[in-house]
């Protein structure tokens, strides 16, 4: 993959007037002589969804790497709301807000809503006893709050089979961003 500029693929005015959530400068990640990612420059404004084209081994998935931590580039920064971030692990990345979301889906589909999104998450709080018993009334609201951030309106306690594929994902989207805000307070909090 080669130096691209990624611009607003929706073209809003009011995306490009606001500081980048993610910018990529000079991002360059080789496999011993084989250079998957080389120098790639990318910038993300708030609300922009931005595709990335190439073919077969053109270094799409180990760009998606360097950006959940699983890669360290070689050489380029990553900056998440104007601050420098070294992603050395998923959590890391986590704890800045980046998750992915797959086309695979990873939802249990026998469990409902709720279930599948509170199963990455902590049992702290007020979701589960101290014992750890889930509180499932708790666990519900909880689950249709976080899908109601994103403008889903899914009842938390249908089952994911009985869902759309778009509705599945919506849930896989709802889980993936609360794992991350999840993973900042917890860092945040122990950073205090
Ligand atoms: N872990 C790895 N070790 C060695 N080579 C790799 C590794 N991951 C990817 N590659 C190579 O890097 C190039 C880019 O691969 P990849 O990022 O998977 O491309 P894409 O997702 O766009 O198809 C390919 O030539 C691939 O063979
Ligand atoms: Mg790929």
């Amino acid at each position: 993959m080669t130096a691209a500029d990624g611009q607003s693929a929706s073209g809003r005015k009011s995306a490009a007037d606001r500081p980048p959530v993610l910018e990529l400068t000079g991002v360059t990640k080789s496999f011993g002589p084989l250079v998957a990612v080389d120098s790639l420059s990318l910038t993300i404004r708030p609300n922009e969804v931005v595709g990335l084209l190439g073919e077969n081994g053109a270094g799409k998935s180990t760009l998606l790497k360097i950006l959940t931590g699983v890669h360290q580039p070689d050489k380029g920064s990553i900056a998440v709301n104007g601050k420098s971030v070294n992603l050395r692990s998923p959590q890391e990345a986590n704890a800045v807000g980046i998750g992915i979301v797959h086309q695979e889906q990873s939802l249990f589909s026998n469990l409902s809503v709720a279930e599948n999104i509170v199963m990455g998450l902590s049992k702290q709080g007020a979701r589960s006893t101290r014992f750890g018993i889930y509180r499932w009334g708790q666990v519900n609201r909880d689950a249709a709050s976080i899908l109601e951030r994103i403008g889903s309106r899914i009842d938390p306690r249908t089952k994911m089979s009985d869902l759309s594929f778009a509705h599945r994902q919506m849930v896989e989207i709802g889980r993936t961003i609360e794992i991350a805000r999840e993973t900042t307070r917890a860092l945040n909090a122990t950073r205090r």
